[in-house]
């Protein structure tokens, strides 16, 4: 061992320490020179430690140290001692003691100025994203980015150690393959050997993982990177990492409970968090869309949509009749003390619904004339007042079934949708969410985790005028359904499902078709020619000829799980290495020209768009 090298981590001395001589290796994470005294913060990946050069022990060394600049890199031998008394840091783990020095040897200094203050995390909330990114390697030198990657490890870790239990195989499959569709642009790699081919990089191990299944391997699981060339969002990257599983002559059941013993375990081991219900709430996508308006509902608060049909089916008034009469609906959600929003803002509530589709955001204003709850009795007795532009055109029995069904209370806005169903979930669905925000009504310290499960087979596009993918083609129809492929593909649901938690989904899955004539049935129904079934899926069709099992699975993706787990929005604080923009990586300037070489060995030429 050299007589530079550690013996013991920065993280690591404590009271029980004091008398030893240690070596320690770390970064300067800051120096504080008083002439005589100089301290030193010395860091590493477990923690830190002060370690102090004293005149009075070593001139030499009190030169030395105050020649350190933050982020230097050294090592720093000498003795454990206590700290002066009043002198300890109660912030630090290590802060009873510190380290005074014997020998200091600058292993290799660094370069002044550093392009942002990194052990000061004040500062670094307002330092630009690029730049960070650009010095990711200094950027992930602070705790809090040393902390997310010791998480993900722990994370990943236990995910194996848990399939590994459960009889799972991880099994690799290739980057560089055939195109498997997920919904988005593949990112393509010319092949030098023959112009005009590509491999695409995968969209999911999807396919792979359905033919580990036909070879056998009954139960497989990977920690596999996907690659997506689609418009990025907070919680999307164009490369991400899944834990991708399936599993052989299963039912949907069977992979719930898998998936939520492992989820439960993740959270209970290395959260602090609460799980919102356990076992996991499940809805239907039906009831999802109708009690929250959308299929990834935030439950850690309530505020559901309520369905006004019954209430209003006679009403004479304009909105709400002309919306039922051609077979939308009427709903409304409560906003609680919401009576108390300006003019302005009750505007700017209807300029969002109308951002979502909404024609208007009709509402009634609770008030309360005096003290005591809403009841029947007090809106008769004329104690409780109901305000709003369309109160006039109800009847007080009307009236009073909206209020009695949204559960309003005095000081209470309710908000109505009157449109197609798709508008009205639409628009209530996101009032939801965004009343939830504004009122903190979602408690950060819980996890809500809810399967939804019965998805639609297929969702109309209208611009391409054909029927999509709900999930992706390999999904199985509902066996009772599978009669109204043809008649009403609408009205087929698959065997498929979400874990959404908080309001975002985190997994998706389904039971596979396994035979190739209900895989060409979904193909057919999906517009895919026969000639493209061929050329795609070909190989998945012979597959399902050999025997293929029954089968299904599913991928939860690990980004979101780790976003959830160090409570951000932004999925780049949990990735060492994420594209920002238009999915750039501004530390290795990727993407960038290549030679012309390179070029014509891939039988490639550019075409630069013209400029205007
Ligand atoms: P799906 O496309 O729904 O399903 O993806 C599954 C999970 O992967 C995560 N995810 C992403 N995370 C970060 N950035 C992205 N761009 C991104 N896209 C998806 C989400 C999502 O829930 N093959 C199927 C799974 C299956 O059927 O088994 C699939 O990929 O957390
Ligand atoms: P109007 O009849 O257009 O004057 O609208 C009366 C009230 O109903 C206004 O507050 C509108 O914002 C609202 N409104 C109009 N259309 C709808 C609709 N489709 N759903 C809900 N509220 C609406």
């Amino acid at each position: 061992m050299e007589s530079w090298q550690r013996t013991i981590y920065c993280g690591a001395p404590r009271a029980e320490h004091i008398g030893q001589i240690v070596t320690l290796n770390g970064w300067a994470n800051s120096v504080r020179d008083h002439g005589d005294l100089v301290f030193i913060d010395l860091r590493d990946r477990t923690g830190m430690v002060q370690v102090r050069a004293d005149a009075s022990e070593s001139a030499d060394m009190v030169l030395l140290a105050s020649s350190v600049r933050p982020e230097c890199s050294v090592s720093v031998t000498g003795e454990i001692k206590r700290r002066m008394d009043g002198m300890e840091n109660p912030n630090l783990a290590t802060g009873d003691v510190e380290v005074h020095i014997h020998n200091m040897i600058i292993l290799n200094p660094s370069r002044q100025p550093l392009p942002f203050q990194l052990s000061d995390e004040t500062q670094m909330a307002s330092v630009n994203e690029e730049l960070r990114l650009k010095y990711r390697y200094l950027d992930l030198r602070r705790p809090k980015m040393q902390a997310m990657l010791k998480l993900r490890h722990d994370v990943v870790n236990l995910i194996r150690e848990y399939l590994n239990r459960h009889g799972f195989l991880e099994i690799e499959t290739p980057i560089i393959t055939k195109s498997t569709p997920e919904g988005a642009r593949d990112y393509l790699v010319p092949y030098r050997l023959e112009a005009g081919l590509f491999y695409a990089l995968p969209q999911s191990p999807q396919q792979y993982k359905q033919l580990l299944m036909v070879a056998g391997c009954e139960r497989y699981y990977q920690i596999a990177r996907c690659f997506r060339d689609e418009a990025q969002r907070a919680d999307r990257q164009p490369e991400f990492t899944q834990l991708d599983l399936e599993m052989s002559y299963v039912t949907q059941e069977d992979i719930l409970q898998i998936t939520e013993g492992l989820t439960i375990e993740i959270i209970q081991k290395l959260s602090s968090k609460r799980l919102g219900s356990v076992p996991f709430t499940r809805l239907t996508y039906d009831e999802s869309m109708r009690r929250f308006g959308n299929d990834k509902p935030d439950l850690r608060f309530g505020l559901e949509l309520i369905d006004l049909g019954d209430i209003l089916s006679k009403t004479e008034c304009g909105v709400f009749k002309s919306a039922l009469a051609s077979g939308g609906q009427v709903k409304a959600l409560r906003y609680p003390q919401g009576a108390s929003l300006s003019r302005k803002e009750i505007d700017d509530l209807t300029v969002f619904a109308k951002n979502f589709g909404a024609k208007g955001l009709a509402y009634l204003l609770v008030e309360n004339l005096g003290t005591g709850g809403a009841s029947i009795q007090r809106i008769k007795a004329g104690e409780l007042m109901v305000r709003g532009p369309i109160g006039k055109f109800l009847t007080e029995e009307e009236l009073i079934g909206i209020l009695r069904a949204c559960e309003a209370q005095p000081g209470d806005l309710v908000a109505f949708s009157a449109d197609k169903s798709e508008v009205v979930a639409n628009v209530l669905g996101r009032l939801r969410n965004e009343i939830g925000k504004r009122l903190q009504l979602a408690d950060p310290n819980v996890l809500h985790f809810c399967w939804i499960t019965d998805f639609p087979l297929v969702e109309w596009n209208e611009e391409e005028k054909r029927w999509d993918a709900m999930h992706h083609p390999f999904t199985m129809p509902h066996p009772e359904d599978i009669e109204f492929m043809e008649r009403d593909p609408a009205k087929v649901r698959a065997v498929c499902y979400d874990l959404v938690c908080n309001g975002t989904e985190w997994a998706s899955g389904s039971i596979r078709i396994h035979r190739s004539d209900i895989q060409r049935k979904v193909f057919d129904l999906l517009g895919i020619s026969e000639e493209v079934q061929r050329e795609r899926f070909g190989h998945m069709l012979e597959a399902f000829q050999y025997g293929a099992p029954p089968h299904g699975g599913i991928a939860p993706g690990i980004d979101r799980l780790l976003m959830f787990l160090m409570d951000t929005d932004n999925i780049r604080e949990v990735i060492a290495f994420p594209k920002i923009g238009g999915g750039s990586d501004p530390l290795m300037d990727a993407p960038s020209p290549v030679d012309d070489k390179q070029l014509e060995e891939l039988h490639l030429q550019v075409v630069y768009p013209k400029e205007d």
